[in-house]
């Protein structure tokens, strides 16, 4: 028999292939026999743990200040071209109200790590959601803190953390970025994450300057033993203002063979079709949907600030893409045979770490009295 077959059984049976067969299966991303059969499985899975039902999340872009200078990233501390701004704790709080009015019922709060919100700042940001919108989900990605830190968060009322490890490989990290970041604690971060008891995110761009097949090898053998809840995938794109601007962009096709591989891997992971590949192909979160994918995050900033959050050139944010415009998506998800739903949306299989949540005083202070 084939071998890249082979490889494929040993991926449906749960025995996690080695790196160099995972190198020999993705060479396949364009064999249609062996991407047909994928796809068809990962679909099978999902309908299994999830039946038709896409989770929406509203996503929030609070601040683009960002201390780290990652090489491929629009907004990173280096990038003089950049329009900064950040968001006041009543304007993300008007974000929230409403999202909750268009039916989100989970809250993303994204941003570049920003120093300027304080850990008494997000505490008390997470709390007034939590207090307002008691059914909902608060998901934090606001990147590389301290156990500490992460902790604060964890007791305040936050869910979820989303940290893409972005790349596994040490090498190809160092190429990605700068030598003040370490992957040793970006790995460490999404250990200490999981411990507290959030559903924990993880996740790649595909197509990063310098990828080779081994490098999304050692990705999916790092998803494997972290076992996050949640996997964030999407193209890498280029963004004018980086080094790696005349780069090109990431396949949409090996994009959508590894959400498949993913699903297959992780099979009740909360795995969304990202802005990425629907900023890439018109028909992107479609494509996501049908690889496998069981999330859509819509951006639900405030529209004077969505094109400031500048990650990659051509980045989508209108249209089907915004929180406002949910009945389209939620249209064109039904007219692939998908609803999109209200619900929370957690990992079905909960975090086994447990965090004993005392109540922790209510913060003095907060940003909101602060001028942003
Ligand atoms: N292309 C695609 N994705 C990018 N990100 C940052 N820059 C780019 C880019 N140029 C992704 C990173 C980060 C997430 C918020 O956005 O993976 O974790």
């Amino acid at each position: 028999m084939d071998d890249a077959e082979n490889i494929v059984k040993k991926l449906l049976a749960g025995d996690g292939p080695a790196e160099n067969e995972y190198v020999r299966l993705l060479e396949n991303y364009e064999n249609r026999e062996i991407t047909e059969w994928i796809t068809a499985e990962a679909v099978r899975l999902r309908k299994q743990h999830f039946g038709n039902k896409v989770y929406t999340r509203g996503l929030i872009e609070f601040t683009n200040y960002c201390k780290n200078d990652c090489y491929y990233c629009g907004i990173r501390a280096g990038n003089t071209h950049a329009s900064r701004y950040r968001l006041s704790e009543e304007e993300i709080l008007e974000c929230c109200r409403e999202g909750y009015k268009l039916g989100f019922r989970t809250f993303v709060l994204q941003g570049g790590e920003d120093l300027f919100y304080k850990d008494e700042d997000i505490v008390s940001l997470v709390r007034a959601i939590k207090r307002t919108y008691p059914d909902c989900a608060v998901t934090l990605s606001i990147g590389e803190k301290s156990y500490e830190s992460y902790k604060k968060y964890r007791l305040a009322g936050a869910d979820r953390y989303l940290l893409r490890h972005e790349t596994a490989d040490e090498a190809h990290y160092r190429k990605l970025h700068p030598q003040a970041m370490s992957l040793a604690y970006r790995k460490q971060c999404l250990y200490q994450l999981k411990e507290l008891g959030y559903q924990v995110g993880a996740g790649f761009m595909v197509g990063s300057p310098g990828q080779e097949m081994r490098h999304i090898a050692r990705d999916l053998i790092f998803l494997t033993e972290l076992k996050p809840q949640m996997v964030g995938i999407g193209p890498f794109i280029p963004h004018h203002d980086t080094i790696f601007a005349k780069e090109k962009a990431g396949s949409v096709e090996l994009t959508l063979f590894l959400l498949s591989v993913v699903r297959i891997l992780l099979p009740t992971v909360l795995l969304p079709a990202t802005t990425a590949l629907g900023s890439v192909t018109g028909d992107g979160r479609e494509r996501g949907i049908l690889a496998g994918a069981n999330v859509v995050m819509p951006n639900l900033s405030p529209v004077r600030h969505r094109k400031q959050y500048d990650l990659y050139d051509n980045k989508v944010s209108m249209g089907e893409e915004a929180a406002e415009h949910r009945e389209r998506l939620a249209k064109r998800m039904k007219a692939i045979g998908y609803e999109l739903t209200v619900e929370r949306g957690d990992a079905p299989e909960k975090n086994t770490h447990r965090l004993d949540l005392c109540a922790s005083p209510e913060p003095v202070g907060g940003f909101n009295r602060r001028s942003v």
